[in-house]
């Protein structure tokens, strides 16, 4: 076989088709094997070693999603070939739920020969780079088993370490650390590992519910308690009872509610709004700030005694500056999860940026890092994430200075750069699409699910 060529399954009902499209695949010096339905593609994905399936969608039987479907719940992803999928019938929804499947791209017919060559080039670079990689990303994978929690730095090992021995209890947890650090993942891995996983998590954002809501939302209501209380209402707490409740942002707790949350860590019970009974719960309480309540303790605006109830188990997470060499790990991490969501395919990303990653200092933390990430992936450009990815928008930005990368701030709307980017993008293409699709990396059927998305033309 010649250099660069592959081994491709085209799976099609008709003939016709199978036979035009393998003749122009195998003058490139591709083996073409050819399947009718999906029942001969299983027969041959069994006995052969496949690079990639060529697979239409519609067929009589079971349709090419549905093959999808099965390699992606039977095979390891390293083991799968790359998928591309035909439809004549292209919905963006089938042709997404086969990318987030794990599928690389999808041509709608009719479609030119030209662009199933060229679709089936880039799919041959990726199965090739993903063999290469193979070994690297099972080491990896390694890192990222506790529950979502990715790091290996010693200070995120002791936070794995101790919400791991806290889960085995009913012991109340107060989460500290800087905005975008990790609090509520934490809070969701205590979860996830305790003996009441199976049930919810009730999460209760303190910050976010007006204050003379916080209450009833707390502890619920009975029908006539005020005005608009048209009917009883059950509260997180007796929603969280028997799992455990989530008290984010607890640090803006009015006093008043302080006092009453006191009296629930105290007694175990609570008593709806307007109600005349008490109610028992039995909850895990796990509460998260970025404030420093000592500090509030302090100046009287935290009580004391609440402070010392949440305090019994504390895990402070560190800020990312703190870690770097998390960051890294959890680059990569943030690039195959926003890999999935917009279907593109990311080689890797520059030693050189990786290292300005570890120079900058987070202000963010890692939610920063993730908007950035996020923002690369859908910037890049042949699969690489390079400094010019990076740069907010091409060819306008100077190189940052290392350790202040200032453009990253900028990264918090992701949906709003995405679409700045396809209108640059079809700028300098001049308004052609195929150009434009060319440049970013994605396909032209991607681009156009973008355009309507965004409403550009
Ligand atoms: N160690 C980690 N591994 C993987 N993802 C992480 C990690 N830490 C944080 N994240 C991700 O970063 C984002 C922010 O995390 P999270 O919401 O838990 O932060 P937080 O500390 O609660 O922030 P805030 O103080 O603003 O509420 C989330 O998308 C989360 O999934
Ligand atoms: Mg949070």
């Amino acid at each position: 076989m010649k250099a660069g060529a592959g081994t491709l399954l085209l799976v099609d009902d008709e003939q016709k088709i199978r036979r035009s499209l393998g003749q122009a695949l195998r003058v490139e010096g591709h083996e073409v094997l050819e399947a009718a339905n999906v029942g001969e593609a299983r027969t041959v994905l069994a006995s052969r070693d496949v690079d990639v399936l060529i697979v239409d969608n519609l067929m009589p039987g079971a349709t090419g999603l549905d093959l999808i479907r099965e390699i992606a719940a039977s095979t390891p992803e390293a083991e799968r070939p790359q998928i591309l999928m035909m439809t004549a019938y292209a919905t963006v929804e089938s042709a997404l739920e086969a990318m987030k499947l794990g599928a690389l791209d999808y041509l709608q017919k009719p479609f030119e020969v030209e662009e199933l060559l060229v679709v089936v080039e880039r799919a041959l670079a990726h199965q090739r780079l993903s063999t290469q990689q193979r070994y690297l990303l099972d080491e990896q994978e390694a890192e990222f088993n506790h529950y979502g929690l990715v790091g290996r730095s010693r200070a995120m090992d002791e936070v794995n370490r101790r919400a791991r021995l806290v889960a085995q209890t009913r012991s109340t947890v107060l989460v500290t650390g800087e905005t975008g650090t990790g609090k509520e993942l934490v809070a969701r891995a205590i979860h996830a590992q305790s003996a009441e996983r199976g049930r919810p998590l009730i999460k209760v954002n303190c910050a976010a519910i007006p204050e003379t809501l916080l209450e009833s939302e707390l502890f619920g209501h009975v029908r006539g308690a005020f005005t608009g209380a048209t009917s009883n209402k059950k509260g997180r707490f007796a929603l969280a009872d028997g799992s455990t409740i989530l008290l984010d942002e607890i640090g803006t707790m009015s006093p008043m509610l302080q006092a009453k949350l006191l009296r629930v860590l105290q007694e175990r019970e609570f008593e709806p709004l307007g109600a005349e009974h008490s109610q028992q719960v039995d909850v895990r309480v796990i509460a998260a700030t970025n404030r420093d309540l000592r500090q509030m303790v302090a100046v009287g605006t935290f009580q004391e005694d609440l402070f010392y109830r949440l305090n019994v188990i504390p895990i402070e997470v560190p800020p990312l500056r703190d870690r770097s060499e998390d960051i890294p790990l959890l680059a990569e991490h943030f690039v195959r999860k926003h890999e999935q969501r917009t279907g593109k395919r990311i080689s890797g990303i520059d030693d050189g940026v990786l290292a300005e990653l570890r120079a900058y200092p987070w202000p963010g933390n890692v939610r920063e890092l993730e908007n950035l990430m996020e923002r690369a992936v859908v910037l890049s450009v042949d699969g690489l994430i390079t400094r010019e990815t990076l740069l907010p928008f091409v060819g306008q930005a100077a190189a940052p200075a290392t350790g202040s990368l200032p453009s990253l701030r900028l990264a918090s709307n992701v949906e709003w750069i995405e679409r700045e980017t396809i209108r640059r993008a079809l700028d300098r293409a001049g308004g052609v699409k195929k150009d434009a699709a060319e440049l970013m990396g994605i396909s032209q059927r991607a681009l156009s699910y973008y355009l309507s998305k965004y409403r550009l033309s």
